[in-house]
C-alpha cells in the first residue's frame, strides 16, 4: 500500500464525499421531490446523475464482476453501439434539463480500453456535465490523469485487495502496481483536494481484515474517499456465494468499520440497509437512471428493471409516463448484495434467491 511514512496530512473530522456521486442532503431533497412528483405528476422529475453504460472491452477479469466480464457473459443490454452525437445530445440534454450534474461510467468494461474515451469525456463536458469514472486504473498514463483532472472528472480506482498477490489473482491480471501508480498520480494532481478521488473495493471474507486495518485508515489520512462496499452477487456459483459475507458477517463488518473510523475521529453509526461506507440504504433508482447501449433505460446498473427504450420512445415519453411514476412510488428495495441489518429479525423475508444464505 502507499508509504504511510511520508504522509503529513491531518485526519479530517467529517468523512469526505465524492463529488457528483455520493449521497448528500441534496440527494435526499431530490428523492423527496421525485416521490411527491410521482404522486401528483405536476412539475418534473429531477436527477443527481445518470449512468451511461458502454460496450467497452476489459483488460481484467475480476472474479464476480457484476458486468459478467469474468465469464464472457455480458448483459444483453450491452449489445448495442457506442452512443453517437445524436444519442448523447438527447440523453445529456434531457438529464441536464432535469438537474443532473454528471454522467457516470460504471461499465460494461474498462473505459480506457476504448481509443475514443477522451473524446467521449470531452463531448460530455461539452454538454455542461462532468463525469465520474470507475476505472481499474491500469491503462492510464500520468498525462491522461492530468487531462482527466483538467476535465474535472471524479475518478474511482477499483481494487480487490490491498496486497499485490491476492489482488492480481482476483482480477486475473498483474495490474496492482499500475492501479497504485494511478492513485499516486491522482494524488499528485490534487484530485483528492477537490473530492474527486475515491478507491472502490468490494469486501469479501478474505480481504475484510486488511480493509478495516490498512485501507480505511490510509484512505482517511490521504483524503481519498473510501468506497468500501458489500460484494454484489450476480452468480449462483457456490464459490462466489461463499466468498461473500453472510448477513451476520456484514453486520459485524460495518460495526468494525464504524469503530475504526471512530478511532480516527470520524463518527457514524451503521444504518439498516446500508451496503456501502458513507452511504445510507441504497435508493439509487429514486435519484438516478441508467442507459444501456441497446437503448434500455433501467433502474441501476445492477438492477435491470426497464423503464423503456429510448431508441423506440422519446425520453420525455419514458420519464413522464405513468409507468415511471408508478415505479418511483412503488420502489422499496432491490438488493444486489448483503447489507447491514440491526439483527436477524431485520433481514427481509422475501429476498431474491441469490441473497439467501447458502
Ligand atoms: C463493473 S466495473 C467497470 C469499471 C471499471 N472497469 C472498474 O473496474 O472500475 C464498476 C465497479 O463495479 C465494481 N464491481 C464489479 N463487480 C463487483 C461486485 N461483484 N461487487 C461489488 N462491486 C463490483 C468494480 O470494482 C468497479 O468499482
Ligand atoms: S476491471 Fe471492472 S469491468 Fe473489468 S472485470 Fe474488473 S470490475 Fe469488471
Ligand atoms: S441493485 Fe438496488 S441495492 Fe444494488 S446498487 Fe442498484 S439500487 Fe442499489
Amino acid at each position: 500500500m502507499l508509504d504511510k511514512g511520508t504522509i503529513e496530512l491531518p485526519i479530517p473530522v467529517t468523512p469526505k464525499r465524492l463529488k457528483y456521486y455520493s449521497s448528500t442532503a441534496q440527494t435526499t431533497a431530490i428523492m423527496r421531490h421525485n416521490l411527491k412528483w410521482a404522486k401528483t405528476g405536476k412539475g418534473s422529475p429531477r436527477f443527481q446523475f445518470f449512468y451511461l453504460m458502454l460496450p467497452c472491452a476489459c483488460n481484467q477479469r475480476c472474479r464476480g464482476c457484476f458486468m459478467g466480464q469474468d465469464k464472457s457473459k455480458l448483459p444483453k443490454e450491452l449489445d448495442g453501439p457506442f452512443f453517437n452525437d445524436r444519442d448523447l445530445q438527447a440523453i445529456c440534454g434531457f438529464a441536464k434539463k432535469h438537474g443532473a450534474q454528471a454522467a457516470v461510467h460504471s461499465g460494461g468494461g474498462e473505459l480506457f480500453t476504448w481509443p475514443g474515451a477522451f473524446d467521449y469525456i470531452e463531448r460530455i463536458a461539452g454538454f455542461g456535465l462532468r463525469m465520474m469514472v470507475f476505472t481499474n486504473g491500469t491503462l492510464l498514463t500520468p498525462a491522461d490523469i492530468k487531462r482527466l483532472n483538467e476535465l474535472e472528472v471524479a475518478l474511482t480506482v477499483s481494487l480487490r485487495d490491498t496486497a499485490e498477490k491476492p489482488h492480481n489473482e482476483i482480477v486475473g491480471y498483474p495490474g496492482f502496481r499500475k492501479s497504485m501508480a494511478t492513485i499516486e498520480t491522482a494524488l499528485t494532481e490534487g484530485m483528492h483536494l477537490d473530492n474527486r478521488l475515491a478507491v472502490e473495493i468490494p469486501v469479501i471474507q478474505s480481504n475484510e481484515g486488511r480493509i478495516i486495518n490498512d485501507l480505511l485508515p490510509v484512505l482517511r489520512v490521504l483524503g481519498i474517499v473510501p468506497m468500501i462496499e458489500e460484494y454484489i452477487l450476480t452468480s449462483t456459483s457456490q464459490t462466489e456465494r461463499r466468498c461473500a459475507h453472510s448477513f451476520a458477517q456484514a453486520r459485524a463488518f460495518f460495526k468494525r468499520l464504524a469503530s475504526k473510523d471512530a478511532q480516527l475521529g470520524i463518527d457514524w453509526a451503521p444504518e439498516s440497509g446500508q451496503r456501502m461506507i458513507g452511504e445510507p440504504k441504497c435508493r439509487r433508482p429514486l435519484f438516478s437512471f441508467c442507459v444501456y447501449p441497446n437503448g434500455e433505460i433501467v433502474n441501476c446498473p445492477t438492477d435491470m428493471q426497464s423503464h423503456g427504450n429510448f431508441r423506440r420512445e422519446s425520453l420525455t415519453g419514458i420519464f413522464y409516463s405513468r409507468r415511471f411514476r408508478k415505479a418511483l412510488s412503488g420502489y422499496s428495495l432491490c438488493p444486489c448484495s448483503k447489507f447491514y441489518t440491526g439483527g436477524d429479525e431485520d433481514i427481509p423475508p422475501n429476498l431474491p434467491q441469490h441473497l439467501k444464505e447458502s
